[in-house]
């Protein structure tokens, strides 16, 4: 976290000191009480009066819900600079903690029987019971949600940084060996993986006051957040899975409203990707493909892009980078990378290989638990946006 910090102070030209808003979200292989208050003893911004540090837990939604928390802060609190940082080394951490840790989390411990009864690993199995809901409620097959998997490879192997280098085959993917739960198998799980990353959230009066302000038209410029949404399901899947327990939708027509916008104003996706029937959730909650029709889309894009590994981000302007399934999944990091490859689409800084010509607004969705958080945040370009 703290490497991540300095790395994205340096970018910025924006010193420690100026840093009035902390925020950090838990960590799952090395916790620490009030994660926010322990990391900023550590680098010095405390003992300090005038500054705010706070720690998000919504999960895996926890870097959007702290993009729009550090919006809020410079809104309502006065504060000028507001980082956020998260970290976590949950692909080095023993196997066996790792699932007590993560089982733990996830797993009502009175229930020892009977459909809401999660074997271990605990995580894997819950989505399993949601993608089964999902396929039997509105025909998605087996195969669309594999390829998945094989989407986010193919878009991992454009991202220097990314985990998985190689795009699978729908073969790799369900494969019978890697049989991780009834419907989820290895290469279609989150993959765990060590990793930091941090955000700087400035006001315009600061920026401007510092003359840091990037106005420029051309391959950089600063992007703004626009707003949001957030909205909340259960903390574990009850007995029976039913349309209840998603709250993307609420979160993403929160956002879009609050915005102003539609779907159709969106140029490039950071949508939550832990297992296939999160993206495929997500693509239908908003607004990329009718509901219950989100198999259909991702199995479209797959034939388009099958045949042809030059394809066009345009193409599949989502998750660009791969996705948790492909990129890495650092616990509660994760959709800190969202938001980081949707700054570098919309400063036109993603390469080549992954810039969605013209990109102007993106939106970013982070699911927390077993969909029991879900956070939406549109940025745009700052040279577009009037604010
Ligand atoms: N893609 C590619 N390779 C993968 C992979 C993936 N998704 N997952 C695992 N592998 C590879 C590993 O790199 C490893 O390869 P090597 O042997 O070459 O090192 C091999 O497969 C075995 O992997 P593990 O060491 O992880 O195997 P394991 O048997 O110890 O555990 C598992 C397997 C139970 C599936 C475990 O990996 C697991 O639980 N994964 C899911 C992680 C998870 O639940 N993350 C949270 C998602 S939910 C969320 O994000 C919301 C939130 O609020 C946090």
């Amino acid at each position: 976290m703290q490497s991540a910090l300095q790395s994205a102070l340096g970018q910025t030209g924006i010193a420690m000191s100026d840093l009035d808003g902390l925020i950090a979200v838990p960590s799952l292989s090395h916790p620490h009480f009030m994660e926010a208050h322990y990391l900023a003893t550590k680098i010095g911004m405390l003992p300090q009066n005038d500054v705010v540090v706070r720690t998000v837990d919504t999960g895996g939604a926890s870097p959007i819900t702290a993009l729009l928390e550090a919006r809020r802060m410079i809104m309502n609190e006065d504060c000028k600079a507001v980082a956020i940082t998260a970290g976590d080394s949950v692909g080095s951490m023993d196997s066996d903690l790792f699932l007590e840790r993560a089982d733990a989390g996830c797993r009502p411990s009175h229930v020892k029987s009977g459909p809401q009864y999660l074997p271990s690993p605990v995580i894997p199995h819950g989505y399993s019971r949601v993608t089964e809901y999902h396929m039997e409620k509105f025909g998605t097959t087996r195969e669309q949600l594999a390829m998945c998997s094989v989407l986010m490879s193919r878009q991992a192997s454009r991202h220097p940084d990314a985990m998985n280098k190689t795009p699978y085959t729908l073969e790799d993917v369900l494969n019978p060996k890697h049989e991780v739960a009834p419907s989820v198998n290895l290469l279609e799980c989150a993959r765990r993986a060590d990793g930091g990353a941090a955000i700087v959230v400035c006001s315009s009066r600061f920026l401007e006051s510092r003359n840091l302000a990037r106005k420029g038209n051309g391959g950089s410029g600063d992007v703004v957040i626009l707003g949001g949404g957030e909205a909340s399901g259960p903390l574990y899947p009850g007995p029976v899975i039913d349309e209840t327990m998603f709250s993307c939708e609420h979160a993403a027509w929160n956002a879009f409203t609050k915005c102003q916008l539609e779907p159709e104003d969106i140029d490039w996706w950071g949508l939550y990707d832990c297992f296939p029937i999160c993206l495929i959730r997500a693509l239908e909650a908003v607004g990329l493909a009718e509901k219950g029709k989100g198999g259909e889309f991702v199995e479209k894009i797959y034939v388009e892009t099958m045949n042809d590994p030059n394809y066009d981000p345009k193409i599949f302007p989502i998750n660009t980078h791969g996705g948790l399934l492909s990129f890495g999944a650092p616990w509660e990091v994760p959709a800190t990378y969202n938001i980081i490859e949707a700054v570098r689409q919309l400063c036109w800084q993603a390469g080549s290989k992954r810039q969605v010509s013209g990109a102007r607004r993106a939106l970013c969705y982070g699911n927390g638990g077993i969909f029991s958080a879900s956070a939406v945040a549109i940025l745009g370009r700052a040279v577009d946006e009037r604010v």
